[in-house]
C-alpha cells in the first residue's frame, strides 16, 4: 500500500473527527482550520482577523503531526502532548511497541498499571494472554506493532472517554500511517468502535473485515475480557484464524 500525502491524512483525519463529533457532540478540536489556513494564503495579512488562543493550539498540532515523518519524531511529539493525558497524574507515555514495519497492528485501549509502568503497551496479564493468542497464529511479539487508542493510563482503569479518545485520535492515525500495516486488528470494542467511528456492539463488528481509509480492520474480543468471560476464547479463536488467513492473502511478511 502506498504511503498516503499529508493532505490525505488530514482529510481522513477530518472526515473521522467529524464522525466522532456526530457520535459523541461537539468537543474541542476545531475541524475547519484547513479551509481558514487556505484563507490565509488568499487574503492580505491584515484582512486576517485574529485566531482564538485555542485555535492556535490545534493548528500547531496538526501541523507538527504532518510534519513528523519517522515515529521516532512522533514519540518525541508524544512526549510533549499535553492533550494525550488524562486525569491522572504523572502518568508515563506508553507510545507503541514492536516492529516498525510490521504489516500487522494491534490496536488496544488504554496503558494500565503494568504497562504505565513499563512504557510498553500489553505488558500485563492481558499482554500476556495477547502473546499467547498472537503466538497461536505463528506471531511473536517483535513481528508486529502493538499500541493503544490512548497513550497515558486513566485513572483506576476506568473506560477511556470519549474526548480522550477524540484527542488521542490524530496521534494514533499518524502511527497508523507511518508503521503502514496491511492490516490492522482492533481488540476490544472500546478500540474499533474509536476507529471505525461508529457505536456498535463487538459481536457485530467481529468476523468482518472492514476498511479504514483503504486498510483493512479487523475486530476481535479483548484479551482482558478473555480472562474474564471463557466464553469469549473460542469465538476470539475463530478470529485470529480469520485475521491469520486474511494476512496470508494479502501478502503479510513473514
Ligand atoms: N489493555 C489495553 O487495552 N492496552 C494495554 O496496553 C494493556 C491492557
Ligand atoms: N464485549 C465487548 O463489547 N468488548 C469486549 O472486548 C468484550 C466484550
Amino acid at each position: 500500500m502506498s504511503q498516503s500525502t499529508p493532505e490525505e491524512f488530514i482529510e481522513r483525519t477530518q472526515k473521522l473527527l467529524k464522525q466522532q463529533e456526530e457520535l459523541f457532540g461537539p468537543f474541542s478540536v476545531d475541524i475547519s482550520w484547513k479551509d481558514e489556513k487556505k484563507s490565509h494564503t488568499e487574503n492580505s495579512v491584515e484582512e486576517i482577523t485574529e485566531p482564538t488562543e485555542s485555535h492556535v493550539a490545534e493548528v500547531s498540532e496538526a501541523e507538527l503531526l504532518e510534519k513528523c515523518t519517522t515515529l521516532d519524531e512522533l514519540r518525541k511529539l508524544c512526549e510533549q502532548a499535553e492533550v494525550l493525558k488524562t486525569d491522572l497524574a504523572n502518568t508515563n507515555l506508553v507510545f507503541g511497541v514492536g516492529n516498525p514495519e510490521a504489516d500487522l497492528m494491534i490496536v488496544g485501549e488504554a496503558p494500565g498499571e503494568n504497562e504505565d509502568l513499563q512504557g510498553e503497551p500489553f505488558v500485563g496479564k492481558a499482554g500476556q494472554l495477547l502473546d499467547k493468542i498472537m503466538e497461536a497464529i505463528n506471531f511473536r511479539r517483535s513481528d508486529i506493532y502493538i499500541a493503544n487508542i490512548l497513550k497515558h493510563r486513566p485513572p483506576g482503569n476506568r473506560d477511556p472517554k470519549p474526548e480522550e479518545r477524540t484527542r488521542s485520535l490524530p496521534y494514533l492515525l499518524k502511527q497508523i500511517e507511518l508503521v503502514n500495516p496491511k492490516i490492522i486488528l482492533c481488540v476490544g470494542r472500546i478500540s474499533a468502535t474509536t476507529l471505525l467511528g461508529e457505536d456498535r456492539s463487538l459481536k457485530s463488528m467481529r468476523q468482518k473485515v472492514h476498511d479504514f481509509h483503504g486498510r483493512e480492520l479487523m475486530a476481535t474480543y479483548h484479551p482482558a475480557a478473555l480472562l474474564r468471560n471463557e466464553q469469549w476464547k473460542r469465538p476470539t479463536w475463530e478470529d485470529v484464524q480469520m485475521l491469520r488467513a486474511r494476512y496470508d492473502e494479502l501478502g503479510g511478511k513473514p
